[in-house]
């Protein structure tokens, strides 16, 4: 495969993104990651928001953010909200890519704590993110319905 180039993810990528993730969820159903892209851009971390190309084709994205403090932090904490690689272009090292592009995006923000959440089954993303250095977080998630 040709090498992976990584920029910044822009508002015209979103069709693009939301295609991905379509393919990946195997839903027609709309959802909001094309709205939550585009408010990102506008009001959140826009330069924590990544695309991969491979020869100048759109192979995937990943959305992070910053969070100035939240719960036990006093200090900025970086989020991968979600990352998704085109299955066409998946096992030849984009999402890799992605992922180190945004931590080191981070740590140049002088960020030293990455967290992302994931589903306990889900053995490919725990994969994905020991790949690019994750572990388990003395954190556990709580929450119930209300
Ligand atoms: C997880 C994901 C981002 C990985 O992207 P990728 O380009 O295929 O990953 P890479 O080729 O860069 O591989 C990186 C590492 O991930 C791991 N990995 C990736 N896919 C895996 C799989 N299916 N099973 C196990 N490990 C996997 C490998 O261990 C690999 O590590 P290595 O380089 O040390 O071998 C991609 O599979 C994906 O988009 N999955 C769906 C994510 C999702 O549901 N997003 C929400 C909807 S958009």
């Amino acid at each position: 495969m040709a090498s992976v180039k990584i920029r910044r993810l822009s508002e015209a990528d979103v069709p693009a993104a939301e295609k991905i993730e379509r393919t990946i969820t195997k839903s027609p159903r709309t959802s909001p990651l094309g709205r939550n892209i585009r408010e990102q851009l506008k009001h959140g971390s826009a330069d924590a928001c990544l695309a991969a190309e491979v020869d100048g084709a759109f192979a995937g994205f990943i959305v992070g953010d910053v969070r100035p403090w939240e719960f036990g932090e006093d200090r900025e904490v970086g989020w991968i909200k979600t990352v998704g690689v085109d299955p066409a272009f998946q096992g030849h090292g984009v999402g890799k890519a992605l992922g180190e592009a945004l931590l080191k995006h981070f740590k140049e923000k002088g960020i030293t704590i990455v967290r992302t959440l994931v589903e306990w089954h889900s053995g490919d993303m725990i994969a994905y993110f020991k790949s690019i250095g994750f572990d388990r977080s003395d954190l556990i998630p709580l929450e119930r319905r209300v």
